[in-house]
């Protein structure tokens, strides 16, 4: 069964970019960092051509597919959703101040780490779209990892590489399984007069200066939005007065 909102993103996905404009939000994606099929030309050298993954030539695919996604509808996942969700176990962020029950991330930031905890190579998509360069090279299928190995891109993006000079080093986009020192995530944010700490949920779980919760949580996507990278690094809200962080505390 197709709900509203993921037809409503199919029409997104199958109309392209005047759509995506209208939603103002995945505007800036192209050509950054979560475009895969244009990493290429920001590397430049071609270094990474045809090797490290594959170009499916469209952005959205490595995330999302029109038709009949796996998790199509499932509560908490993230919409038309065409990539494996991973079953690494995570180490938790603990601290005696938390009110907050900490549990194994939801499917919002399991799509994040779908790519970020480096258990999946990041052109593993779940349905490959007609085009894509098959023909081409034998393709690693890499993933955002720090060992250095074969099928991880640390392979050249890692500090100190001799061989490749200027390289950027990638190992601050690789969690691994250890989320236990980044901001906690998939925990319920305070209802009203829970907490004083915390200005009051929105009822529509948007800010309104776009910093989002999702089912009453904060995910990645709370404070990221993978479609815009006009405020880095793929921020909702900047840093400057601490914008971001004083939408959900009050500090
Ligand atoms: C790197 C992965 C990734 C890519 C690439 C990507 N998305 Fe998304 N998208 C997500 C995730 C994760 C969510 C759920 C979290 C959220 O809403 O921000 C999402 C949510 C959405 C939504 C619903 C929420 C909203 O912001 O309106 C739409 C519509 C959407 N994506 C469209 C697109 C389109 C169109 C493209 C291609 C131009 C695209 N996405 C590319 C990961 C991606
Ligand atoms: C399809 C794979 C994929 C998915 C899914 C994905 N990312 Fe990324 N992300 C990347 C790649 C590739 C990079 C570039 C890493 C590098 O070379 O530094 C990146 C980089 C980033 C960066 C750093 C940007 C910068 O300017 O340095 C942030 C922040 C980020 N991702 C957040 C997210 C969040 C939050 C989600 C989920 C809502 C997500 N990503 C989902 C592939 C992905
Ligand atoms: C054969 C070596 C090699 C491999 C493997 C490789 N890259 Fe690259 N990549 C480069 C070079 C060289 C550049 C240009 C210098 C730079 O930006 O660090 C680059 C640039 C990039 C950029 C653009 C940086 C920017 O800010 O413009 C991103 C993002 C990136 N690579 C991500 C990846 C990801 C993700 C993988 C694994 C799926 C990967 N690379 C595998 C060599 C490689
Ligand atoms: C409470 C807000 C918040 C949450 C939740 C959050 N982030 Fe971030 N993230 C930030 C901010 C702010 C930065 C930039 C400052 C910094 O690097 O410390 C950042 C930096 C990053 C970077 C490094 C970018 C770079 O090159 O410096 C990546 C990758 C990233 N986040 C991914 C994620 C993923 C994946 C999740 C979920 C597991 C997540 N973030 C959850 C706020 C958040
Ligand atoms: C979307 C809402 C939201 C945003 C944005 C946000 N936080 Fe949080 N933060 C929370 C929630 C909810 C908790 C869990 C509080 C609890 O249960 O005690 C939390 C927990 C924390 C904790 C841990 C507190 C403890 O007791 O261990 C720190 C530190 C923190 N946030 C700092 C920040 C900073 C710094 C920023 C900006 C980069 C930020 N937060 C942005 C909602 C948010």
């Amino acid at each position: 069964m197709w709900c509203n909102r993921s037809t409503a993103l199919g029409f997104v996905l199958m109309t392209g970019l005047a759509a995506v404009t209208e939603t103002g939000s995945a505007m800036s994606m192209l050509g950054s960092k979560h475009d895969l099929t244009s990493l290429d030309n920001r590397a430049g050298t071609g270094v990474m051509v045809g090797v490290a993954f594959e170009n499916y030539q469209s952005t959205c695919v490595y995330c999302h597919t029109p038709h009949r996604p796996v998790s199509e509808s499932s509560e908490g996942k993230a919409p038309l959703w065409n990539r494996e969700y991973p079953v690494t176990e995570y180490k938790l962020y603990q601290s005696p101040t938390l009110d907050a029950t900490i549990s194994q991330p939801a499917g919002i930031t399991l799509a994040c780490l779908s790519c970020h905890d480096g258990s999946l190579a990041v052109d593993r998509v779940m349905k490959r779209p007609p085009i894509s360069d098959t023909q081409a090279l034998p393709k690693k299928h890499m993933h955002i990892a720090r060992g250095g190995g074969d099928t991880q891109c640390s392979q050249c993006h890692r500090k100190g590489n001799e061989n490749i000079k200027g390289i950027h080093d990638l190992g601050i986009a690789a969690f691994g399984n250890d989320l236990s020192d980044d901001h906690p995530v998939s925990i319920t944010y305070p209802a009203l007069l829970q907490d004083k700490q915390f200005n009051p949920r929105p009822g529509s779980d948007e800010f309104a200066n776009g910093v989002k919760l999702f089912n009453g949580r904060v995910e990645c996507a709370s404070c990221h939005d993978v479609h815009n990278a006009k405020t880095k690094p793929f921020l909702r809200v900047g840093l400057q007065g601490s914008a971001l962080c004083v939408t959900c505390h009050i500090k």
